[in-house]
């Protein structure tokens, strides 16, 4: 797909519901007695093979164009699928899902696409193993497929060596089938969205610094649940209004959770204009709109405790770095080279295919910015925020863009070219 430089972006935009949310809310649905319904739902690939899943679980779930109504049949209600569970592209229904299925008493079959295959799966088959949980990499790689035989699980305190949402959510989702209450330590705290919806369904969850500790056996109920939309998704638009001089835009209902919203802390640093509006704080999960103006940037140091609060950010603001005068550094951020691709890699490649000057190292990578970027050739590696970075980086680029596999952006936001589009 070809991209060329854009003149001021101006406008509105409404961007699509949070991903990580949107899993979550068709999980805890399933587990609870009676309907949720979901408002402002992703119906991005990777919430939508959650979906999938769990109708192979035996859980009714219904769309509509505004609604998605899920009849949750209560913690011991799912049922033995008769096929091998597809988590298509998706760490997130992977991870989660396998914590379910170890309190369930039957065997499950678990595998994705060729990204999946190759992720790691031992950070969670280590906790849940010591719960109780029968779990193996079908192939011996600590990767997907993964076979699961789950039953009666025990209690643990586990320690855990990486902060991540997703080993966090697979522990406190087991959890619930433990004989006694389940606990995680993380090393920096990651984004608490299954603590605060776990409680908003009647669970009970307590969190003190990066300690979280979950009772078992709640009784969920099935609630409303308004999604906010994905800061992750937002982070393109901050960024293309920041970059592209002169432009001008309103990105409404952004869920802001503190987990979360690293992005605006680092872009503030940054000297970016950006002012937040209608602030909002919703079921728990707050919310703003962000108006965003076109400024002049400098670099920053990235690291520590930061870093699980804009993860998956890190692709755009290394973009960001391009434009900003001085060095920045993105540091702690090994996590990287474990996600939809190594993205250490990813963006270094296309950031040096778009002339800028840019190295990786073994737990980020340092851009020299202030030069600005030329059109090049991209490589997604069917990475939907690798796409989505670089369409933005085109925008502010001299010459043309290509990208390369750019429909991936499919993974978590389908209408990402046409919202793009519609600022120009
Ligand atoms: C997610 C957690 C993060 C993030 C991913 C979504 C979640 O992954 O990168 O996009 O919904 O829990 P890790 O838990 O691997 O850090």
């Amino acid at each position: 797909m070809n991209f060329s430089k854009a003149s001021a972006l101006k406008g509105e935009i409404c961007i699509p519901g949070d991903k990580s949310i949107s899993h979550r809310a068709v999980m805890l649905g399933a587990l609870a007695d009676g309907m949720t319904e979901v408002t402002n739902f992703l119906k991005g690939a990777d919430c939508l093979s959650t979906i999938q899943c769990f109708r192979n679980l035996g859980i009714r779930i219904e769309e509509d164009q505004e609604i998605l109504r899920i009849y949750g049949k209560g913690l011991y209600g799912l049922s033995a699928p008769s096929d091998t569970l597809d988590t298509g592209n998706s760490g997130t229904t992977t991870r989660l899902i396998s914590g379910i299925l170890s309190g369930q008493p039957f065997t499950t079959v678990l595998n994705g696409d060729a990204s999946i295959q190759s992720r790691p799966m031992k950070r969670i088959m280590v906790p849940l193993r010591q719960m109780g949980a029968d779990i193996v990499s079908i192939r011996g790689n600590d990767c997907a497929p993964l076979r699961i035989t789950g039953g009666s699980l025990r209690g643990i305190h586990y320690h855990s060596p990486v902060a991540s949402a997703q080993v966090k959510s697979a522990i406190l989702l087991a959890g619930m089938y433990a004989d006694s209450p389940t606990t995680v330590t993380e090393p920096s705290l990651s984004r608490n969205h299954s603590e605060l919806m776990l409680n908003y369904f009647g669970g009970d969850v307590k969190s003190k610094g990066t300690t979280v500790t979950i009772q078992p056996n709640p009784r969920l109920t099935g609630r409303k649940v308004s999604v906010p939309g994905d800061i992750s998704s937002a982070a393109y638009f901050l960024a293309a209004a920041l970059i592209v001089p002169g432009s001008e835009v309103l990105i409404r209902h952004v869920g802001i959770n503190p987990t979360r919203n690293g992005i605006l802390k680092v872009a503030r640093q940054m000297g970016a204009d950006v002012t937040l509006l209608n602030h909002s704080e919703g079921e728990g999960e707050p919310t703003a709109d962000l108006l965003v103006k076109s400024s002049s940037l400098k670099a920053v140091t990235i690291e520590g405790s930061l870093i699980p609060t804009l993860i998956d950010e890190i692709p755009i603001l290394a973009v960001l770095a391009c434009f900003a005068e001085g060095t920045t550094y993105i540091k702690d951020a090994q996590e990287l080279k474990v996600k939809e691709s190594n993205r250490i890699d990813t963006v270094v490649e296309n950031l040096i295919a778009m002339g800028a000057n840019a190295t990786a190292t073994e737990d980020g990578m340092v851009i020299e910015g202030g030069h600005g970027l030329h059109g090049g050739l991209v490589d997604s590696h069917m990475d939907h925020r690798i796409a989505m970075s670089f369409a933005v980086a085109a925008l502010a680029a001299e010459g043309k863009t290509d990208i390369r596999d750019a429909e991936c952006v499919n993974i978590s936001y389908p209408s990402f070219y046409k919202d793009l589009n519609s600022l120009m």
